[in-house]
């Protein structure tokens, strides 16, 4: 391993599996003040975890869905094939349901239930449920891989003094490795290459100043924090000269959905004239979407615009509206930083 290998494996990981079977988050909830592990230990509480952005992050989410899964079935191994597969079926569902948005999600639990379907039924419950421990392994294991690659990529893009911003989280906690929209950042600083990142904080969750703060702080990278509404404002005064972020589901054409603002980031950035990246694994893309029409986007309930940390900041009785998501035009787009290198417009990701 070299030395820069050795600085990317101290980053913080939001989940693990461990070798008898338990399944643990990081609760991104109480970040930056706790660091609080939480062992997972049935299917609602994955649910919960996942609804309540305890675990977060499209990658991550679907890495948390496949190990979910895997736990929700571990005390029932003593069941007939059959019923085993009703139960696998039902709880990939449910998990399926805790958010719409982030594609990783559906296919994670895709990839397990195919593989369920086309298991022997003359094999044991047992025998089916270490098949699946495996591939909810393989799932974590290569988005390990896959951040590390988008890192490689993405830091050829960084030079040396640049302004670099971006916004919510699509770090170490949004995935099972070193990040992708952070993954880059990593990978140039790991490299010794000096710039300034910028975070947007993200309203209203904040994970940008929470979360993407508090791992880019501990690995040293120089961070700002910027309420949302500065950016433009950074990018008239050239002081960003690249934004990445990252994405829950690209439609083929390569409209993007990402954290709500990523939008107007992109529209800013097309004005000013700086580069804007989506950095994302290829699990990410969406060829059943033909473009951003076709996804759906979450929206949250209106608590989290009524109090900031239970202390209430708008009136009750206020009308809310809190789309979790938005969609991005194609041709904001610059490029997406994959596993498989830059992809530059135009976008079609089923050729
Ligand atoms: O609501 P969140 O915090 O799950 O939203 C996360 C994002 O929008 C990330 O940018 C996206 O999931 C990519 S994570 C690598």
């Amino acid at each position: 391993m070299s030395d820069s290998e050795k600085l990317l494996d101290t980053i913080p990981r939001a989940l693990y599996f461990d070798n008898e079977d338990r399944f643990f988050i990081l609760d991104q909830t109480k970040l930056p003040t706790d660091e609080m592990i939480e062992e997972q230990k049935d299917v609602e509480q994955v649910y919960d975890s996942i609804y309540q952005l305890k675990v977060r992050g499209a990658p991550a989410i679907g890495i948390a869905g496949a190990y979910g899964l895997v736990i929700s079935l571990k005390n029932s191994l003593d069941l007939e094939i059959e019923s085993f597969l009703e139960l696998v079926y039902k709880n990939a569902q449910y998990l399926n349901s805790s958010r719409p948005t982030a594609v990783n999600l559906s296919w994670a639990l895709n990839r397990l239930s195919k593989i369920a379907q086309d298991f022997p039924k003359d094999k044991t419950a047992k025998e089916l449920y270490d098949v699946l421990k495996h591939e909810a392994i393989l799932i974590h294991k290569s988005d390990i891989e896959t951040c590390r690659l988008i890192g490689e990529h993405g830091a050829k893009l960084i030079r040396e003094g640049d302004g670099v911003l971006t916004l919510c989280n699509a770090g170490a906690l949004a995935t099972g490795g070193i990040g992708t929209a952070l993954a880059p950042m990593y990978v140039a600083w790991s490299k010794g290459k000096r710039f300034s990142a910028y975070s947007s904080e993200t309203r209203p969750l904040l994970q940008g100043a929470r979360i993407t703060c508090w791992e880019l702080n501990k690995f040293g990278v120089d961070t700002t924090v910027i309420a949302d509404s500065v950016s433009s404002y950074l990018m008239k005064l050239g002081r960003v000269d690249m934004i990445v972020v990252g994405a829950d589901r690209v439609a083929n054409n390569g409209d993007t959905a990402n954290k709500i603002g990523t939008s107007s980031l992109a529209i800013n950035a097309k004005f000013y004239g700086v580069p804007f990246y989506i950095a994302c694994p290829y699990s990410t893309i969406d060829t059943n979407s033909k473009s951003g029409t076709d996804i759906v986007v979450e929206e949250r309930g209106k608590d989290e615009l009524i109090y900031i940390k239970g202390q209430q900041i708008a009136p009750k009785n206020i009308k809310v509206c809190n789309p979790a998501f938005d969609v991005t035009d194609n041709s904001l787009i610059s490029g997406f930083i994959t596993e498989k290198g830059v992809i530059r417009p135009p976008y079609n990701f089923s050729k």
